[in-house]
């Protein structure tokens, strides 16, 4: 899960970062008294998870409490790379004297932690990565020793922080490594760490991404970062339902058992709909096992509530969930979801009891539902259902 900056914010503060927090705004209508709370040179950032929102025009600095609100006005409601700007976050100004980069991130190509730090920070470190690659350091952190005062010491050294910041940068190091590892992180980013008037180091924005598998069993205040108004409706809803599913932008939707099965139907569907139009995949869907008939309505009616799905492709291969199991699972589905039921089914079975799961479906004999009995042929019609 991406928290907003505010979000990881509150986690930079409960840890140690040093870090301004702010106030949280959801209308223009409340952002005089925000404003004049923080003595009016404020900065007003919009709060969607996406990046390059200075260069978007959604991050301003306000000179006046009028100001401020001029500018919350322009920014809610904005459009950043396809995000709505609901809320912003309104700041004291605090003008950096320079912009430095740093984040720990999860390197999984080499099966550990990696700092990433530059003292040329600021909005264009993307563009000095290119230019200038020996400024910006990256340094493995070793998973099981972690950032010890060492570590961090080294860390700051190599990325050439400046000698009057160095115990403040190293405070900083072991501070946003205890983000990183206390909150099961998988991301922390602070872009600008700045250094503010008076030699003062301070995050002045923070980028945070959870590692959901820890936060349901490890952090259940972790929940409370979920925006439910912003989540895309399907996914929360198949989230609600203890489904697997990911939202992707074709017109075939797919259902399967078993996460490896179900990821290479995705490349089957993908490769057959290069003879039928181009179509694609429009989601991935894992069942798992023991697919019974509420699950199999679940999944359906989760693919079929997404408008751009044309046609469904069905995929089990029947282990410990025999195949009739599944075939009940899909007739009862039809029969739960009834007319809500109205694109095409393509459905393969194959594996433990493929016969008697083939026969309920071929005496089902339900207008929607089509039968193939291999994988390739079942994306295949699929995908010319999905273009037709
Ligand atoms: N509190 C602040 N006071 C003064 N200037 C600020 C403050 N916060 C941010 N800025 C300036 O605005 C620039 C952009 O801010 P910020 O990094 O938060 O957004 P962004 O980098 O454009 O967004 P993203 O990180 O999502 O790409 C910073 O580099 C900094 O120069
Ligand atoms: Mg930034």
């Amino acid at each position: 899960m991406d928290l907003m900056e505010y979000q990881a914010k509150e986690l930079f503060a409960k840890h140690g970062v040093a870090v301004t927090q702010g106030i949280v705004i959801e209308s223009a209508d409340d952002a005089a008294a925000a404003a004049e709370k923080l003595g009016g040179f404020v900065v007003v950032k919009a709060q969607v998870k996406a990046g390059g929102r200075g260069k978007a025009g959604g991050v301003k600095l306000a000179k006046s409490v009028d100001e401020a609100v001029e500018h919350a006005r322009a920014i809610l409601g904005m459009d950043i790379k396809g995000h709505t700007v609901n809320r912003v976050l309104i700041t004291p100004a605090t003008p950096p004297v320079e912009e430095y980069y740093f984040s720990f991130l999860l390197d999984r190509a080499n099966r550990s932690h990696l700092c990433i730090a530059s003292v040329e920070g600021g909005v264009e470190i993307e563009e000095v990565a290119k230019t200038n690659p020996e400024a910006v350091r990256k340094i493995p952190v070793d998973a099981l020793e972690g950032v010890t005062p060492e570590k961090a010491a080294a860390i700051v050294d190599e990325a050439k922080f400046p000698a009057e910041l160095r115990d403040q940068a190293i405070e900083m190091v072991q501070a946003l490594w205890k983000v990183y590892v206390e909150e099961d992180a998988t991301l922390v980013e602070v872009n600008p760490l700045a250094r503010l008037e008076g030699d003062k180091l301070e995050a002045l924005d923070g980028k945070v991404s959870l590692d959901e598998n820890a936060s349901e069993v490890r952090h259940p205040d972790h929940a409370a970062f979920e925006i439910r108004e912003e989540a895309d409706p399907l996914e929360a809803k198949a989230k609600d339902r203890g489904l697997n599913y990911v939202k992707l932008d074709g017109e075939v939707g797919i259902i399967g058992n078993g996460a490896g099965l179900v990821m290479s139907t995705l490349d089957v569907v993908a490769y057959a709909g290069e003879n039928h139009g181009g179509v694609k995949p429009a989601n991935f869907l894992d069942i798992g096992g023991g697919a019974n008939a509420q699950v199999m309505a679940d999944g359906l009616d989760v693919i079929l509530n997404d408008p751009q799905v044309k046609s469904v492709f069905v995929n089990v291969f029947g282990g410990i969930t025999a195949c009739d199991e599944v075939a009940n699972g899909i007739k009862g589905a039809l029969e739960i979801l009834g007319d809500a039921a109205t694109k095409p089914l393509v459905v393969r079975l194959d594996g433990n009891n493929v016969d008697a799961g083939r026969a309920i479906l071929n005496e089902l004999n339900h207008p929607l539902v089509t039968q193939v009995d291999t994988m390739d042929g079942a994306a295949d019609k699929a995908a010319e259902l999905a273009n037709a």
